[in-house]
């Protein structure tokens, strides 16, 4: 049996919109996202929403959440209070098309841009075997679901929008420090372009990307300050040294 709880969720476009209220079902068991698809099927036909998976892997349900990054469908409703309002939006740092649903553009610009895999000219298919230990290196970065919640959430974009072109963000680091670790990779300078085409100065550690990542991936402690630090060997930056000193756990 289920009960009914209050919703507010944004509706509007790129014009402009506002919060709606909605009382709806919500039964046990059932996530955010089951929420928005009953509002869809009972109140709100034209609600727009993107999902794929309904399962934590195809990284489409970003939103925010009582204007916290999460995925719809991976947070529960027994997470909030029998009286609690749960409030819906957008996420904030790409542009809306329509009520949930955003332009996430940016991450794949930012993704072009990054130097592609280069492996040596001269190495034939299957003249290579790579250790294990270098593929367990990596692997956490390959958990990836490119939600973009880190990208929503890192502080030099979300309310910095001339930031964007001068910067990747921490999904397009992680990527650049898996490159980094893969010993095919014939370009040797991955950090530097982090540094000089990617923004990575630009990241003060505050570690927010890391706290939203539904993969868990430890962004930066295991990506970013690796990357700097190597940076750092020949250029003294304050920075990691700090955070070396109060983050790193
Ligand atoms: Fe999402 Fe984590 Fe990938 Fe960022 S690193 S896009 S938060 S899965
Ligand atoms: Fe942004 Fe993550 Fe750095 S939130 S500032 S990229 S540690
Ligand atoms: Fe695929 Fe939520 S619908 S991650």
């Amino acid at each position: 049996m289920g009960t009914t709880r209050h919703f507010r969720v944004w509706r509007g476009d790129d014009e402009g919109g506002s919060l709606n209220d909605f009382d709806v079902e919500v039964n046990e068991g059932e996530v955010v996202l089951d929420i928005i698809h009953r509002l869809q099927a009972t109140q709100a036909p034209d609600l727009a929403v993107r999902w794929n998976c309904k399962a934590g892997k195809c990284g489409s349900c970003s939103a925010e959440i009582n204007g916290r990054p999460r995925l719809l469908c991976m947070t529960r409703m027994s997470t909030f209070t029998e009286t609690e309002t749960i409030t819906v939006t957008p996420v904030r740092a790409f542009p809306v098309i329509r009520d949930l649903v955003t332009d996430v553009s940016y991450n794949y610009e930012k993704a072009r841009e990054m130097p592609a895999f280069a492996p040596p000219a001269d190495l034939a298919p299957g003249e290579y075997r790579m250790q294990q230990v270098d593929v367990e290196r990596s692997q956490e970065f390959r958990k990836c679901i490119e939600c973009f919640l880190c990208q929503n959430t890192c502080h030099v974009v979300r309310d910095h929008e001339e930031n964007k072109e001068n910067f990747s963000g921490p999904r397009m680091f992680i990527r650049a420090a898996e490159l980094d670790m893969h010993p095919l990779d014939a370009r040797d300078d991955r950090k530097e372009h982090a540094h000089s085409d990617q923004g990575l100065g630009y990241c003060n550690i505050t570690k927010c990307c890391t706290e939203v990542c539904p993969e868990h991936i430890k962004i930066t402690d295991n990506a970013i300050i690796p990357m700097k630090e190597r940076v750092v060997d020949r250029k003294y930056d304050p920075v990691t040294w700090l955070g070396r000193k109060i983050f790193r756990r």
